[in-house]
């Protein structure tokens, strides 16, 4: 079954991104701007905002860094990154426009003048394009540098513009630093200014499980403990770590990916009916889930560190063979665990994750798993071949959803074969999928904290994640163990074993 659109809108480039109105004249000052998160996501993304003329009218980009760069070798750079990195074609008067207002300070966070320099660049800014004092602060800096920059941002404030924070994630290192780190933010700014970003919801796959549920009848009445048997969630990469090893030593897979993408899909999978699509009525029913995730016991959880091996064709080093790790580095690149959701609905129902670096491919899917047909009416083996239904949300690559069926194969006889009914994403709609940062960057300048964390949420990973690590201090496994390129530890593969079950091969 191939779905068609029924509705596609006057110009296809809004497709996938429909404005119900444009942003407020604005600067948005992006710190950390020599990284890699502006080079290969941000820029490009607001590139193609510009294209399909969804950014504000009146509108400016600052880019601050240690690093010193003169304003035209960060526009130089910048060009590169959207020929590259961008979805769109690189046309020569969007990226003009956009890079006439284009600018670069030098800042050391530790140094006040650098901050002055940004408000002065800023400030003459709204004289030049009348950005009205209005900012959007982009953190793509560690949590560790974000509270001095708070508290020298308030000093300098405009009163009468308006503010709003994006903080990258992982906010915080475990639950206290995330605690103080909101207390510092808090003295100086209120929560409605604060968008901590976590760019898994801002991927339309994410949001169409919104849809999946709730714009459709037949879904609820089956989504829960009566008719579903377990939820899989994979969210596998076939990358390393990319010259990260300074953040990634420090974060591991549990705070890189578990702590905060892959719990907001969980999240998503498991939460009531919002009331409305509001801010506060979705993530009311998201922290909901969280508070109900016990920390699952040692047995249901599972540390990997990849060792030498070959992905797809190419063969690759051992973690700890990566550029600026520990020889002996303990840092897990797998986590797999089975968790519950203690509540009316998912009582008793597991839920087993995976995630890890090195994978065989990159392939992120919600796998509802179904409960069996109560009874194999069928003769000739076919009962045998009745397998259970499963929706799969394919959250990347190839965006879609399936539902695997037992249908009966042509011919004498009833032997049943599983199918598939599918709806892709690039048949269905004309234009391809906007990144996940265009449509939470305009979300944030049109003040929209719908899909970005809110603190509860935030505390409440962290409180999981802790607890977990905690129990890691006890033992140490024997890393590596699983060869890069594989499916992780085999004792993977044994939380769902002891259970009966296994994980799906993508
Ligand atoms: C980031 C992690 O948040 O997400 C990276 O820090 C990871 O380690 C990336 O590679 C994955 O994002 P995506 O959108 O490619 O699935």
């Amino acid at each position: 079954m191939t779905a068609v659109a029924e509705e596609q809108s006057a110009n296809p480039l809004l497709d996938g991104l429909r404005v119900r109105r444009r942003p407020d004249p604005c600067i948005l000052v992006i710190f950390g701007a020599s990284g890699d998160l502006t080079s290969k996501k941000l820029i490009p993304s607001i590139y193609s905002l510009a294209f399909r003329g969804l950014l504000p009218e009146k509108f400016g980009i600052v880019g601050a860094a240690r690093s010193e760069e003169s304003d035209e070798e960060f526009r130089e750079r910048m060009r590169d990154s959207v020929t590259r990195y961008a979805r769109d074609p690189f046309k020569e008067d969007v990226w003009d426009a956009l890079a006439e207002h284009m600018y670069y300070v030098t800042l050391d966070f530790a140094d006040e003048h650098g901050e002055d320099d940004l408000r002065d660049k800023m400030n003459a800014l709204d004289a030049e394009l009348g950005t009205l004092g209005n900012r959007v602060y982009y953190f793509a800096v560690p949590p560790s540098a974000i509270g001095t920059l708070i508290g020298e941002l308030a000093h300098r404030r405009i009163a009468d513009g308006w503010l709003r924070l994006i903080i990258e994630k992982p906010f915080g290192h475990d639950l206290q630093s995330a605690r103080q780190l909101t207390a510092e933010i808090q003295e100086h700014f209120t929560e409605n200014e604060v968008f901590r970003i976590d760019h898994y919801l801002g991927k339309e796959t994410v949001q169409n499980m919104l849809a999946l549920r709730f714009a459709n009848g037949i879904f609820e009445p089956i989504w829960n403990r009566q008719f579903i048997d377990h939820v899989q969630i994979t969210v596998a990469e076939s990358i390393g770590i990319e010259g990260r090893a300074g953040y990634y030593e420090q974060a591991g897979a549990i705070r890189d990916i578990f702590q905060n993408h892959l719990l907001q899909l969980v999240a998503v999978t498991a939460m009531e009916p919002p009331v409305d699509f509001g801010a506060d009525s979705v993530r009311n029913e998201k922290v909901k889930v969280l508070k109900a995730i016990h920390t699952p016991g040692p047995k249901h959880v599972v540390r990997g560190q990849y060792g030498r091996g070959f992905v797809e064709g190419v063969e690759v080093p051992a973690y700890r063979e990566e550029d600026g790790v520990a020889p002996n580095s303990m840092t897990e690149t797998f986590v797999a665990a089975k968790l519950y959701v203690d509540n009316w609905r998912w009582a008793d129902t597991p839920f087993y994750v995976r995630m890890g670096k090195r994978l065989p491919r990159r392939e992120t899917t919600i796998a509802i798993q179904f409960k069996r047909a109560p009874h194999p009416p069928f003769e000739d083996g076919g009962s045998q071949m009745m397998r259970p239904n499963v929706l799969l949300i394919h959250v990347q690559p190839n965006e879609g959803v399936s539902l695997a069926i037992g249908a009966k194969v042509p011919g004498q006889g009833m032997a049943i074969r599983t199918v598939h009914m599918d709806f892709l994403y690039g048949g269905a709609f004309r234009e391809g999928l906007p990144d996940a940062y265009e449509r939470l960057l305009l979300d944030a300048m049109l003040g929209d904290s719908t899909l970005f964390t809110r603190t509860d949420e935030v505390e409440e990973q962290w409180l999981l994640v802790d607890s977990m690590v905690a129990a890691w201090l006890r033992d140490k496994p024997a890393f590596p163990n699983y060869p890069a390129g594989s499916w992780g530890p085999p004792s993977a593969d044994e939380l769902l074993h002891r259970d009966g079950r296994a994980w799906r091969r993508p």
